[in-house]
């Protein structure tokens, strides 16, 4: 079944494919306006969202189609102790995809292990997050391009589930990769182990400094420390506000750097930065609706069966 769990199911071609289609949806929305009129997308959101529950919503509307949603946990049957097994085995009855968030790592595979039709992960906790991957690669390809790419990707890379995702990706495009953390929020060890075997090894430094790596940047992917998912709020308290950049920051960097976040931000980059020809996070932001047009077109028009 087309479940999207992680994006190390996608080479380079699936890629290329689902940004193809955005890019043709983004030119002319009104050609696939009516497209995918009746068709219902289910929503469960288990933890907070403002641009992937939104967007996927405009996305499934902008198709002709409509959403399903849970809504909150606290205002479902979740609260009256449901397992996630059932909730999703339900919840395929009323839809023809589902689109999952939850703060536990594994529960989108977990999950799709009980049901028939596609389920796309909206993020398991500091797991994945591969339809923020696709947004964040069409971005990529609009501003910097994909080829010959030299990416610094900062701040949480521990917790960061769109920084996981979106370093295997990367992988397919041969990208030079740059980490830039405190040593505490380094990329998990299976991340690191998953890239070298990904053979993208070479590719692949780690830094504690921006400093040594902003000049050679034509990406520089800020990403905010996640601080729910610290085990111990003191742990938190030691890293909060490092990792910040402001236009002073952006001196050494090329002219033509683009910086991205998969945002919410917190204080990680200056509002000085936002209406200069650096930022890309609105724009990132708003071609999550395209691209997850083109992802629910492509799984919807295949009838949930995978072409493999
Ligand atoms: N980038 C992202 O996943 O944002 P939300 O948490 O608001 O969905």
């Amino acid at each position: 079944h087309d479940h999207l769990i992680t994006s190390k199911q996608l080479s380079r071609a699936d890629v290329e494919t689902v940004l193809d289609r955005a890019a043709e949806i983004d030119a002319d929305p009104s050609a696939v306006a009516d497209r995918h009129a009746g068709s219902l997308l289910g929503l469960l959101f288990f933890e907070p969202s403002t641009r992937t529950k939104m967007s996927f919503e405009a996305a499934m509307k902008r198709l002709g189609g409509d959403v399903v949603d849970m809504g909150s946990v606290e205002s479902s049957s979740v609260k009256k102790g449901e397992t996630l097994a059932d909730t999703v085995r339900v919840i395929e009855g009323y839809a023809d995809a589902l689109v999952l968030r939850h703060p536990k790592q594994g529960a989108a595979t977990m999950a799709s292990e009980f049901v028939d039709v596609p389920l796309l992960n909206a993020g398991d906790g500091a797991g994945h997050h591969p339809t923020q991957t696709l947004l964040d690669l069409y971005t990529i390809r609009e501003n910097a391009g994909l080829e010959d790419l030299t990416v610094g990707i900062m701040g949480d890379l521990k917790y960061g589930r769109t920084v996981h995702s979106l370093a295997h990706a990367l992988t397919n495009f041969d990208a030079r990769q740059h980490f830039v953390s405190p040593e505490s929020l380094r990329l998990p060890r299976e991340v690191v182990y998953d890239l070298h075997q990904a053979g993208n090894g070479a590719g692949i430094r780690e830094h504690e400094s921006l400093e040594e790596v902003l000049p050679s940047l034509d990406v520089l992917y800020v990403t905010r420390i996640q601080r729910e998912r610290f085990p111990d709020e003191n742990e938190y308290q030691k890293v909060a506000g490092e990792y910040q950049i402001d236009l002073e920051t952006l001196e050494a960097a090329d002219d033509d750097l683009t910086v991205m976040h998969p945002l919410p931000r917190v204080d990680e980059i200056a509002p000085e930065i936002d209406d200069t020809e650096y930022a890309a996070y609105f724009e990132q932001a708003h071609n999550g609706v395209p691209v997850r047009m083109a992802l629910l077109d492509l799984l919807l028009s295949n009838g949930g069966e995978t072409d493999e």
